[in-house]
C-alpha cells in the first residue's frame, strides 16, 4: 500500500466518523514552552482545556490531521531502523465528544479492516494506575473485547502509559500503546488532567482524546519493510545519497537522509540556522550534512539534487515545500558560513606549525569537528613534519567515537560547556550529573545480569550509553519482552538495590579475568590488565561481575528506585532498554 493511500485512507476513515480535517501546524509553534512541534496535539492544546471552541473554528468537536513533527529526544537513535528526528504523525482528536470505547474500537477497525492487519499481530498496553491516577479499567475492558488477555499489558508512567504534558505544562492523561509485531504504532491518550508546572494534576473541564500514529512506522509495516528508510517516501532519498556518496556506511546514509529531510521541512517553515534554540538544532543538522559532503569530497550539487527529490515527493501534501529556491538558499548560506570556519581551521594549522606542535589523531579530529577540516585536507595542508605519525585508522577511530554525540553531550555544547566525564559510554557535564551517571552505571551492571537471569544467556550486551537522565542498553534477543518479563527484571534489580550490596573491584591480567566468567562486552578490546567490578559481599558470591573501568557507587542502595522506561527493537535480533532511577525522598 503506497504512503499516499495510507494518508488518504486515514483521513477518510475519520472524516466518515465526524472529524474535520485540520491542516498540519507549523514546526515552529506559537508556544514558548516548547522549541519545536513534537506532536499532533500541539495545535490543539487550548481546545483540550476548553479555552477555545472547536465548533467555532472547525465546525466539529472532532478533528483529524497529519502533523509534521520534530523530536530531538531520539537523535542518538537515528541511524537504526525506526528512529527519525523529523516525522509525520497521523492523529485524531476529540474535545469533549467521544472517549475510550469509540477510540479503541476505531483503532482496531482501522488496523484490521482498513489496513488489513491480522488481529494476531496486534497487542496493547493500558495504564496500570498509581497514587494519583487509577488503573484504566475501562480501556482494559474495551481491549478485552478485541484481543485475548495475554496480549493486553498493563504499564506504568515510566513505561509510557501516561502521556504529557507537551512542554512544561498542559493537558495530559493515561494512555494506551498499540503494537503490531511488537513495534509501537499508536498512542491513544485520554486527556483528563491539566498538569501545572509544579507537576500538580487538576481535572480538565471536559474529557478529550488525542491519538497519534507514527506515519513512517505504520507505512513500513504496511509495506512489509520493517525499516522506515525503505518505505516509498524515503527510499528514493537514501538511494540517491548512496549513489552519490557510496563511501558512507548504512547508518550514516540514514542520518544523512533524516537530517536533509528535516532540514528541508524546518527551512520551509521559516527557521534559519543560528546559535540558539531551534536555530541551533537546524544548524547542527545542516553542518552534519556539510561535514559528510566535505569529508567524502562530494560535489555540493548533492544538496539541490536531494532537496529536489524531497520537495517533489512532499509538495502536493505540504505546499510550503514549493519554495524550493528559498529552502536551497538556507542550505547554501550555511555552506558559505561553514566554509569561513574552514579558513579559520587553516589558520589553526599555521599556529600549530609556528609552535612546532604535532597533529595527532585527537588534534586532527578537533580540526575536523571545530573547523570542518577533513582528514585528507589536513594531510594536504599541514607541513609534513607535523603529520608524520597521523594515521587514517586512528583518525577514523576518533571519528567513530564522536559519531554518537549523546543528547547530554549536545545539550552541554548548547550551553557552551565541556563534559567532565566522557568515556564514550558515560557522559556527564557537571558534578551533579556525574553522581546520577555513576548511579545509573551501577544500575546498568545490575540490569545486564538481571536480563540474563530472566531471558537466559542469549541476552548479550551490544552497547550501552549512560547520561544523567537515563541508561540505554542494547542487547541481543529475538523478540519483544513481555510486560511480565520487564516487571521481573525490575523487581530483581530493585531487590538488589534494597539489599544495599557493596560494589568493589579487583584487578587481574586479562586472561585470568576472562576465566572468571565475568561479563564483558565482546566487541571491545580490553587492555592486558583489567578491572572487574563486582556487586556483592565477595568476588566469589557476587551477584554481578563485569569488566569495567568505573566509576560506580559504593553501595547499591545509593541507586534509588529502578524503572524500565521503554523496551523496543533497534535492529533484527537487537533490543534496546531505556531505564532510569529515582531517588526516594
Ligand atoms: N500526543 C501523543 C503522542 O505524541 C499522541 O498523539 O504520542
Amino acid at each position: 500500500m503506497s504512503s499516499e493511500k495510507v494518508r488518504k485512507l486515514f483521513l477518510r476513515f475519520f472524516e466518515e466518523r465526524g472529524h474535520k480535517v485540520a491542516l498540519s501546524y507549523s514546526l515552529i509553534p506559537d508556544d514558548p514552552s516548547v522549541l519545536l512541534t513534537t506532536a499532533g496535539m500541539q495545535q490543539f492544546k487550548r481546545y483540550f482545556t476548553g479555552e477555545l471552541d472547536p465548533l467555532k473554528d472547525f465546525g466539529s468537536k472532532n478533528t483529524v490531521s497529519i502533523q509534521k513533527c520534530f523530536r530531538t529526544s531520539d537523535i542518538d537513535e537515528v541511524g537504526d531502523e525506526s528512529h527519525l528526528t523529523f516525522f509525520e504523525m497521523l492523529g485524531h482528536f476529540s474535545f469533549g465528544e467521544y472517549f475510550k470505547k469509540e477510540t479503541i474500537e476505531w483503532t482496531f477497525e482501522l488496523l484490521t479492516k482498513t489496513f488489513g492487519i491480522n488481529p494476531e499481530r496486534i497487542s496493547a498496553t493500558v495504564f496500570e494506575g498509581d497514587t494519583d491516577v487509577p488503573f484504566d479499567k475501562e480501556s482494559f475492558g474495551e481491549w478485552s473485547k478485541l484481543l485475548p488477555k495475554e496480549r493486553i499489558g498493563k504499564g506504568s508512567r515510566a513505561a509510557g502509559n501516561f502521556w504529557g504534558p507537551a512542554g512544561i505544562e498542559g493537558p495530559c492523561g493515561a494512555c494506551n500503546e498499540v503494537y503490531v509485531d511488537g513495534v509501537e504504532v499508536a498512542t491513544l491518550v485520554f486527556m483528563e488532567y491539566y498538569c501545572h508546572s509544579d507537576r500538580k494534576l487538576k481535572q480538565l473541564v471536559q474529557k478529550g482524546v488525542d491519538v497519534g500514529w507514527g506515519f513512517e512506522r505504520l507505512v513500513a509495516i504496511l509495506q512489509g519493510t520493517r525499516n522506515v528508510f525503505e518505505i516509498d517516501l524515503l527510499q528514493p532519498i537514501v538511494s540517491k545519497i548512496r549513489e552519490r556518496v557510496p563511501q558512507l556506511n548504512e547508518k550514516n546514509q540514514r542520518i544523512f537522509t533524516d537530517h536533509i529531510r528535516a532540514g528541508v521541512f524546518l527551512a520551509a517553515d521559516g527557521l534559519r540556522p543560528s546559535n540558539k534554540e531551534a536555530g541551533y538544532i537546524l544548524r547542527r543538522h545542516l553542518r552534519r550534512l556539510l561535514a559528510y559532503q566535505i569529508k567524502y569530497d562530494v560535489h555540493s550539487d548533492i544538496f539541490p539534487t536531494v532537496v529536489k527529490i524531497i520537495t517533489e515527493k512532499y509538495k502536493s501534501f505540504y505546499p510550503e515545500l514549493k519554495k524550493e529556491k528559498e529552502i536551497l538558499k538556507v542550505f547554501e548560506d550555511e555552506r558559505f558560513r561553514f566554509q569561513k570556519t574552514l579558513c579559520q581551521g587553516i589558520l589553526e594549522i599555521e599556529r600549530c606549525h609556528s609552535r612546532n606542535e604535532k597533529i595527532d589523531a585527537q588534534k586532527a579530529f578537533y580540526l575536523y569537528e571545530t573547523f570542518g577540516l577533513h582528514f585528507e585536507l589536513i594531510k594536504e595542508l599541514a607541513p609534513k613534519n607535523l603529520i608524520e605519525d597521523l594515521k587514517k585508522e586512528d583518525f577514523d577511530k576518533e571519528f567513530e567515537k564522536h559519531q554518537e554525540i549523546s543528547k547530554a553531550g549536545a545539550e552541554k555544547k548548547f550551553g557552551g560547556h565541556g563534559l567532565i566525564l566522557d568515556t564514550g559510554e558515560l557522559k556527564a557535564g557537571n558534578p551533579e550529573e556525574l553522581k546520577k551517571v555513576t548511579r545509573l552505571h551501577t544500575a546498568t551492571h545490575l540490569l545486564h545480569q538481571a536480563l540474563r537471569d530472566v531471558l537466559g544467556d542469549s541476552a548479550r550486551q551490544m552497547g550501552s550509553d549512560v547520561n544523567a537522565e537515563r541508561t540505554r542498553f542494547d542487547f541481543t534477543f529475538p523478540r519483544k519482552l513481555t510486560p511480565e518479563e520487564i516487571k521481573k527484571i525490575e523487581n530483581i534489580i530493585n531487590q538488589k538495590i534494597s539489599e544495599d550490596l557493596p560494589v568493589s573491584f579487583k584487578e587481574l591480567p586479562k586472561e585470568e579475568a576472562e576465566k572468571t566468567g565475568a561479563l564483558h562486552f565482546f566487541k571491545l578490546k580490553y587492555p592486558e590488565q583489567v578491572k572487574i567490578y563486582f556487586i556483592g559481599d565477595s568476588f566469589e558470591t557476587a551477584y554481578s561481575r563485569e569488566f569495567c573501568g568505573g566509576p560506580h557507587v559504593t553501595h547499591t542502595g545509593e541507586i534509588g528506585e529502578f524503572k524500565i522506561i521503554k523496551e523496543e527493537a533497534v535492529a533484527a535480533g537487537v533490543r534496546r532498554i531505556r531505564a532510569a532511577s529515582f531517588m526516594l525522598k
